[in-house]
């Protein structure tokens, strides 16, 4: 399984499009730089080649400018399940070399559809879905359907959150995707691009249109054309004018790569759940449900998506996890540790150094180490019994954004499995939760933009203060922590998380004019009513004050300070959602600033020291 970026390209004149599909690729390499390769139309048959690497390495490794053709399919790849080698490269082929398909994000049923066409006689090389993808195809193919029918009946088989690209040997170029809209570019009487983000036809097209959800682009010869899954009606559309400003290409548009992840939370959540496969999720809560103990360790951001966890696990499961820094785990926790033992281990990264010391301090006294890491080929991955992909795709900047909310998805349907497991759900209530999480994703892409707008002006009220609190209770607590965390990082202001509880037994003498509070509205209801008389009180003492809470409620809506309403959700998504506005704040602080917000000072993506 794999993100990557897609670009192809079919001239319409025979000219050699590789250099552009070269440029378009490299374009796109926030979207995954593990991999890269072409397919290429030459001699009428389909020539791949690819190699593990960034494109510009695997353009010199494989002499990729050698190749010559008009019709090119190209792929830069991050890996999120098979690792990044050679094999797990796209473009993938089919037995017959006849289909070549390159894609984005997981197909979540592949491992039954790859023992299935095995046993079939196909000959699968690698461990990407994309490939089954490709056989499947091939299958229809045989049965006398063009590529356009064949990919339609294919499609019928898989499941998942995915967009994908298929060269053919006839020269036929076709795109789909399932939600996250794909651009074909349009430069009139020269050629057709295909890609990934609109920002990336920049030069190669006027003009554009969106494939959106369900909708199939197919270019053939001199033509274009669109229809919609699965009846292949022609669908429409018509072409935009491209603007795009040049400085923001790589970035997909967005002035940073923060902003822009933050943007990409919704797929990101829809990739975590379509990658994590079924049998690993019941092998992991198999081991949690017969655990003699449970430790759950991580640093920065990751440890306190840990924390939110010990909730999910204590609620969901009836388990006890203790939740501790990587660092003082190995001080104080130690003497504990032993078969039977199950550490979670969580590292968006996967290389933090004091992860992977207690790991092999724990492993070597009979633990058992379930790792959950943003990256496949990561240290964590490698020193585990048993990994969870968090699948959320390459998180650029140094503040991490949705890779927390990720790793909070793969907590939650983790805690969901165990609690099933014990019996303490049933299988229709763990499902049902699930496509809850499918219809947040939904809600946060119509969210996300007004949520932004607010924190937007929040983060001028903000810019005067010296310092502050972010308080809140129970589940949304550690979210305080990671807000504070945020601003500290990235807007360089001092701010401290607090337990709501805690405010008045001392915290409270600081707060005046000058001094900001920001109160994430408990989602237990003792607990909100605990605390807006606190935000009330903060308010009179002269703070600037921020509230995030529920927009329908009334008392929320009557708080004094500046307000960012939320819809109301589950409780146990609501630190995914709280924490949104807290990153959108920070952003715009360090914006405000001029603080160089993709790389903090001080900071690296991973402290391995
Ligand atoms: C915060 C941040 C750091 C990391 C911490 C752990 O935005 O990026 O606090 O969360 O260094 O990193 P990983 O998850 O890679 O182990």
């Amino acid at each position: 399984m794999s993100v990557g970026g897609i670009f192809g390209a079919a001239s319409l004149r025979g000219e050699n499009v590789v250099g552009i599909v070269l440029e378009g690729l490299r374009r796109l390499r926030f979207l995954g730089s593990d991999c890269a390769g072409l397919a290429a139309l030459m001699d009428n048959k389909i020539i791949v080649r690819k190699e593990r690497g960034d494109v510009e390495e695997v353009r010199r490794k494989v002499k990729l400018a050698e190749l010559s053709s008009p019709v090119v399919l190209g792929h830069t790849r991050f890996s999120t399940h098979g690792r990044p080698y050679r094999d797990n490269a796209h473009p993938h082929l089919d037995c017959d070399n006849e289909i070549a398909v390159v894609g984005d994000g997981a197909i979540s049923n592949y491992e039954k559809l790859r023992d299935e066409l095995v046993m079939r006689g196909h000959v699968i090389r690698s461990r990407s879905d994309f490939e089954v993808l490709a056989h499947l195809i091939e299958d229809e193919v045989k049965k006398n359907k063009d590529v356009v029918q064949a990919t339609a009946s294919a499609l019928g088989r898989v499941q998942g959150f995915f967009s994908f690209a298929v060269l053919s040997r006839d020269g036929t170029l076709l795109a789909y995707t399932t939600k996250k809209p794909m651009f074909i570019g349009i430069k009139e009487g020269a050629f057709y691009t295909i890609s990934s983000s609109k920002c990336a036809l920049y030069g190669y097209a006027d003009n554009y249109i969106e494939v959106e959800g369900d909708e199939v682009a197919v270019i053939s010869g001199k033509s274009l054309a669109v229809y919609r899954y699965p009846d292949l009606a022609k669908v429409e559309k018509l072409p935009k004018r491209l603007e795009v400003a040049p400085n923001l290409v790589e970035k997909d548009g967005f002035p940073h790569h923060m902003l822009r992840e933050i943007y990409e939370i919704p797929y990101a959540i829809l990739r975590t759940l379509s990658t994590v496969q079924e049998r690993y999720l019941r092998f992991a809560s198999h081991l949690l449900a017969r655990a003699r103990n449970i430790y759950i360790i991580a640093d920065g951001t990751s440890l306190h998506a840990g924390l939110v966890a010990t909730y999910y696990f204590t609620e969901l499961a009836g388990l006890s996890p203790i939740a501790v820094s990587a660092a003082e785990f190995p001080l104080y926790y130690i003497e504990n540790v032993g078969p039977g033992t199950v550490v979670i281990a969580i590292s968006q990264s996967g290389e933090t150094g004091d992860v992977i010391a207690s790991v092999y301090e724990a492993k070597l006294r009979g633990a058992t180490i379930l790792g959950l890491t943003n990256y496949v080929g990561s240290k964590l991955a490698m020193f585990s019994n048993l990994y969870l992909p968090i699948g959320a795709g390459p998180e650029l900047a140094v503040p991490a954004t949705k890779t927390f909310i990720s790793t909070l998805v793969l907590l939650y349907i983790l805690a969901l499995n165990a609690g099933s497991e014990l019996g303490r759900l049933d299988k229709r209530e763990v499902e049902e939760r699930v496509r809850t999480l499918h219809s947040f994703a939904d809600m946060l892409l119509s969210e996300i933009p007004s949520i932004d707008r607010s924190a937007e002006s929040v983060a001028k009220e903000l810019v005067l203060c010296r310092g502050g609190y972010v308080i809140s209770r129970g589940i949304t607590y550690p979210i305080a922590l990671e807000g504070a965390l945020k601003l500290k990082e990235t807007a360089y202001v001092h701010a401290e998380g607090m337990e709501a509880g805690e405010f008045r037994h001392g915290p409270v003498v600081l707060v005046e004019k000058g001094f900001f509070t920001i109160f994430i509205v408990p989602v237990e209801r003792r607990a909100a009513e605990a605390t807006y008389p606190l935000i009330t009180d903060a308010h009179r003492k002269g703070a600037t004050v921020v509230t995030i809470g529920p927009r329908e409620e009334m008392s929320f809506k009557n708080v004094p300070g500046s307000q960012i309403g939320l819809p109301t959700i589950h409780r146990h998504l609501a630190p995914m959602l709280t924490s949104i506005p807290l990153q959108l704040i920070a952003y715009h602080l360090g914006g405000l600033r001029k603080l160089p917000i993709d790389t903090p000072r001080y900071l690296t993506k991973a402290v391995t020291q």
